[in-house]
């Protein structure tokens, strides 16, 4: 038996702070309450001044692995989870080999067993009905589908392919997840440049995609939701639809900071999808979070090599879940975002969208806890992130707001800049289905 008291800090109930401690038993939370009534354990933690947070949940994470272990690998890409204070993340399907099957997610999940320094989750994509159903046979938690590109020949180019999963996620009680571009809009030659790729990549061609979702939502009554959010329209038609739909969404710390204009900058460095867009776009989404319409924030990490950001026909996405935590608490301390929409986001929501246990700091539940200390100041330097794309849109920026220590399981996984421990995450696994 092990045990850990975490002392003195400012803790989360989901709404507020209060001062109590935790007092872990192995992997379980055993009690919550103030110091002196907290049994006494092997390892106090004095968390003086922090904040002690549920472990952030991050629902939109890139692992890689496999044939793109040059990108990143379970270890380097649970590292930089850890890093950044989350300690559940899930892993998208693009993958290569891709999540296009059962088979391919059970040999996933017996790659990833041992090598994970956080809990991780899987998604699978599939556009066939059989295989939906074997995907949530084998654990996966959710589907996601690509609605702008194939994915190794999983291709959703017909609305009866979307409409398709969407009924089984129904039944199968997955959440079913988009990218959100719709392929008649975008550009049909690869864009080569990072100006290039803004131009095809249009806002409507995400505003499309989301008037479509919403259609298949209502008919289906399927749990949809929307990835990385980019646009001000597509939010103001899902603001609309979830009157009478089952519709959520997501925005990224980059669509919520930064803008078009730093690919100017930046160049491939700055290319994702969909793209960074303008002043207006990001100020609507920051509205959306605080007012809770925006209900999830994930960070997209979706590493690459440096040689493929900054050759020809950058690749989209960058490393995102080292920086995720400065960059949004600087928002909480700049009075931009309150304390309450940053925190919902990043544990209670979308824990409950896709039901999972995390996200909650009460007797009884896994023991992961993000420890943060909301004064220090530090500059964000990709040199030193655990990813191995050590590359940002962020690089320079000062922030406010630093994860001091990350426990998984019990077990403190990262304390003041380091991992100081084995592996201790563990695969989590979708319901079971019955039929
Ligand atoms: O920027 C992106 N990168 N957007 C995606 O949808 C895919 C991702 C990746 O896997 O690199
Ligand atoms: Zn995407
Ligand atoms: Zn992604």
């Amino acid at each position: 038996m092990s045990s850990l008291n975490i002392v003195n800090g400012k803790l989360w109930t989901g709404s507020g702070f209060v001062d109590a401690g935790i007092s872990i038993v192995d992997d379980w939370i055993a009690k919550i309450g103030k110091g002196p009534t907290l049994p006494k354990a092997e390892r106090v933690l004095n968390a003086k001044g922090k904040f002690v947070f549920p472990g952030f949940v991050d629902v939109h994470t890139h692992l890689r692995d496999a044939d793109y272990s040059y990108k990143e690998h379970f270890r380097s890409g649970t590292s930089a989870a850890v890093a950044g204070g989350f300690t559940t993340v899930l892993d998208m399907p693009n993958t290569s080999p891709p999540i296009t099957n059962a088979q391919a997610l059970k040999r996933r999940i017996r790659s990833a067993q041992g090598k994970i320094f956080c809990d991780v989750g899987f998604y699978g994509s599939t556009n066939s009905v059989e295989i939906t159903r074997e995907l949530a046979n084998a654990g996966c938690i959710a589907f996601k589908a690509y609605l702008h590109k194939t994915i190794n020949g999983v291709s959703f180019t017909s609305d009866e392919y979307i409409e398709t999963l969407a009924m089984a996620a129904k039944k199968f009680h997955r959440v079913v997840c988009f990218h959100a571009e719709d392929r008649k809009y975008l550009g049909r030659t690869e864009p080569k440049t990072a100006k290039d790729h803004l131009l095809t990549h249009p806002p409507k061609a995400e505003v499309s995609a989301i008037a479509k979702l919403i259609k298949i939502a209502k008919k289906t009554g399927a749990k949809v939701h929307v990835c990385h959010l980019s646009t001000k329209d597509g939010l103001n038609l899902i603001k609309k639809a979830k009157r009478n739909t089952d519709i959520t969404c997501e925005a990224t710390p980059h669509h919520l900071l930064l803008t078009e204009s730093l690919l100017t900058k930046l160049g491939g460095l700055a290319v994702v999808e969909p793209p960074l867009r303008s002043k207006e776009d990001v100020a609507t989404i920051v509205k959306g979070i605080a007012d809770g319409s925006v209900e999830i924030i994930a960070t997209d990490h979706a590493p690459h090599s440096l040689k493929e950001k900054l050759g020809k026909n950058p690749r989209p996405g960058f490393p995102g879940l080292e920086t995720a935590a400065g960059v949004l608490m600087t928002l909480v301390s700049k009075g931009i975002i309150p304390m309450g929409g940053i925190v919902s986001a990043l544990t209670t929501n979308p824990a409950r969208r896709f039901s999972l246990h995390a996200g909650k700091l009460a007797q009884g539940e896994r023991a992961n806890v993000t420890i943060l200390d909301p004064q220090k100041k530090w500059k964000i330097d990709p040199s030193k992130f655990y990813s191995k794309a050590k590359y940002s849109p962020f690089d320079g920026m000062e922030v406010q707001g630093r994860i001091m220590a990350t426990i998984v399981g019990g077990k403190v996984v990262f304390e003041d800049g380091q991992i100081i421990s084995e592996p201790a995450g563990k695969v989590v696994l979708g319901k079971q289905i019955r039929s």
